[in-house]
């Protein structure tokens, strides 16, 4: 192991954690906060709905959605992914807004992998349907081995994506110099699915299947709204918009910037570097 690579280990596990404040996620069931949205053959409810598993098989994938909108807050899903060979099986937990082509959306996609070609953590945001702000990350660890903390933060200041509880992804509120962000409510969803793109034109390796993602802690810690006016969501009531979540902490850019050094494979930025939000 070479040093930098220790070093940045001893600085993931100086890095505070982000939850402690809130609902107590692990002791929510499914059925408070969540329903089945499709393939509902291939879901099973576990555990006294603490645990969900999301089978994906030649005849269909599946997935959950959340019953209500939101428009901001910190959003946290625990996440084991398919294992062996999970090439173009995509596994997601994202927000989207329910206008179709218009819609807002923040991604979450496990993108499969296999011996040769690791798990590819792919983000993406869409604001009034138009998308193309996508960033792909390798990971440090075997997403299929345990469960994993995946969170967004989104605030009216930033989004910031975080696995366990390392910045991964921080993406500005550039609305004032004319950038993209998303303003709508919206939906938490959790699917699992086959796509030829995520397999970068290789199929799904069937004899490996079915394809199971496991999904835990359906707490939510987020601004509910019944209407389309998220403004509500911005009162400084809700812990995620206050100051010390506009930006990362000193710790966090540092962590941040060695995630990008070592894990970062792509980055919309390289493609549109004078984009308002890059
Ligand atoms: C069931 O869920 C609880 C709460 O999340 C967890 O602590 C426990 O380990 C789970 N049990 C199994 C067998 O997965
Ligand atoms: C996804 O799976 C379906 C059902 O087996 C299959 O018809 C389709 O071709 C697959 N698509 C990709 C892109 O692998
Ligand atoms: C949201 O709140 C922050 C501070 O609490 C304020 O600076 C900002 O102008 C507010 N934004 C909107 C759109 O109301």
């Amino acid at each position: 192991m070479c040093f930098s690579h220790l070093s940045f280990l001893l600085i993931f596990s100086l890095l505070a954690p982000l939850y402690v404040k809130g609902v107590d996620w692990n002791n929510v069931p499914f059925e408070k906060n969540y329903a089945i949205l499709w393939g509902k053959d291939n879901i099973r409810i576990i555990n006294q709905s603490r645990e969900v598993q999301l089978t994906l098989d030649p005849q269909s994938g599946s997935g959950f959605g959340s019953l209500h909108k939101y428009g901001s807050g910190s959003f946290r899903m625990r996440i084991k992914l398919p294992q062996k060979d999970s090439t173009a099986v995509v596994s997601t937990f994202y927000l989207i807004s329910d206008d179709g082509p218009t819609r807002d959306e923040i991604d979450f996609e496990f993108l499969g992998g296999n011996k040769k070609r690791p798990y590819l953590l792919h983000t993406n945001i869409y604001t009034n349907g138009k998308g193309s702000r996508e960033q792909r990350i390798r990971l440090w660890f075997d997403p299929t081995a345990d469960f994993h903390d995946y969170t967004l933060i989104w605030n009216e200041k930033q989004l910031a994506f975080f696995v366990d509880n390392t910045p991964i992804r921080v993406f500005k509120n550039t609305r004032n110099k004319g950038g993209m962000y998303p303003t709508k409510a919206m939906k938490i969803l959790a699917t699992i699915w086959n796509s030829t793109w995520a397999g970068n034109g290789a199929p799904v390796n069937w004899k490996d299947g079915p394809f199971e993602a496991h999904y835990r802690e359906f707490g939510i810690n987020a601004c509910q709204v019944q209407t389309t006016n998220i403004e509500e969501c911005n009162s400084s009531r809700y812990w995620w918009n206050g100051a010390k979540f506009w930006e990362l902490n000193t710790l966090q850019k540092q962590v941040y910037k060695n995630v990008r050094r070592k894990y970062l494979i792509y980055d919309f930025c390289t493609k549109m570097p004078r984009s308002p939000e890059c």
